[in-house]
């Protein structure tokens, strides 16, 4: 009897003294939110809240200075400003070099995969070689012939080029490839011998996504790489059509502030099931990875 009594009385002890520290980790936690409500609008809070961002290291950095409060407004900024979702404001705060060409370039996103981000803001290695590259002759896909600089791509960027090539022949478009996957040191070439380090037309070396083996430029036999492609029926189809083989248009007409080149009708990337939403939402791949992925 005394023993259970005993027992009765541990159990309410415990029970009275676990709701006395629930009750004041309660009390402490509304009273962070009280204090913190003097400088966080509600819509701050409710972030800090979602994104697991502990109270106390509000409070912290508070006092040190106002690092949380630019965070927040300068995140609200961002969203406000440019119409973001909040991922994209949540990216380009913690990329602010994002869309700032060759200013602390970061290595490549998405490796070997469809979906590479290679542009001025994000680089390969010089000895990077994409894996699995596959003679264009395999395919016989019409091609630019260059002996000894034999065009290679990622098999199923030459599997998709040849289907698409296929059914362009049926709408009686015919196309050339004319390059490829570009090593390093041919895209030295190209940016200090060819175009003279022009930014515009060309990517300095270690920032072409030649170097993926997922970019591929084409064109007509007569257009070849001039903006005469444009103009072309060929072109119209290629435009329309491209992405139903994972295709895009990868430096388009008013883009230029966000790819950093002037239009290029003939370069396409592959990017797989990614194409039909950046072509259907007339977007880059850029902005594309930025409002789908966290960065
Ligand atoms: N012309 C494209 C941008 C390149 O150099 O990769
Ligand atoms: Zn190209």
């Amino acid at each position: 009897m005394r023993k259970k009594y005993r027992f009765f009385l541990i159990s309410i002890l415990i029970t009275i003294v676990l709701l006395t520290v629930s009750l004041v980790k309660e009390k402490q936690r509304q009273k962070q939110i009280e204090e913190l409500s003097r400088y966080l609008n509600e819509e701050e809070i409710a972030f800090a809240i979602t994104n697991n961002i502990m109270f106390s290291d509000l409070q912290d950095f508070l006092e040190y200075d106002n690092f949380i409060i630019f965070y927040y407004r300068s995140y609200q900024r961002l969203k406000e400003d440019y119409s973001l979702t909040p991922l994209e404001a949540i990216n380009l705060f913690h990329n602010p070099n994002y869309y700032s060409f060759y200013k602390n370039p970061k290595p490549a996103l998405f490796l070997e995969t469809p979906l590479v981000l290679v542009n001025k803001c994000y680089y390969l290695e010089k000895d990077f070689v994409p894996e699995g590259l596959v003679l264009i002759d395999d395919y016989k896909l019409p091609h630019y012939d260059r002996p000894g600089d034999e065009i290679r791509l990622k098999k199923i960027v030459l599997e998709k080029l040849k289907l698409m090539f296929e059914e362009a022949k049926s709408n009686d478009h015919s196309f050339v490839v004319y390059s490829g996957y570009r090593n390093y040191q041919k895209q030295e070439y190209l940016y200090y011998e060819v175009y003279g380090e022009n930014d515009a037309l060309s990517a300095r070396p270690g920032f072409s996504e030649h170097q993926t083996g997922y970019a591929v430029d084409i064109s007509t036999a007569t257009a070849g790489l001039t903006r005469h492609f444009e103009k072309t029926a060929a072109f119209k189809w290629l435009k329309e059509n491209a992405y139903r083989f994972g295709f895009i248009l990868r430096f388009p007409k008013g883009k230029e502030h966000l790819t950093g080149y002037e239009y290029e009708p003939w370069h396409f990337r592959y990017v797989g099931i990614h194409a039909t939403e950046i072509h259907l939402k007339e977007i880059t791949l850029e902005e594309y990875i930025l409002a789908n992925f966290e960065l």
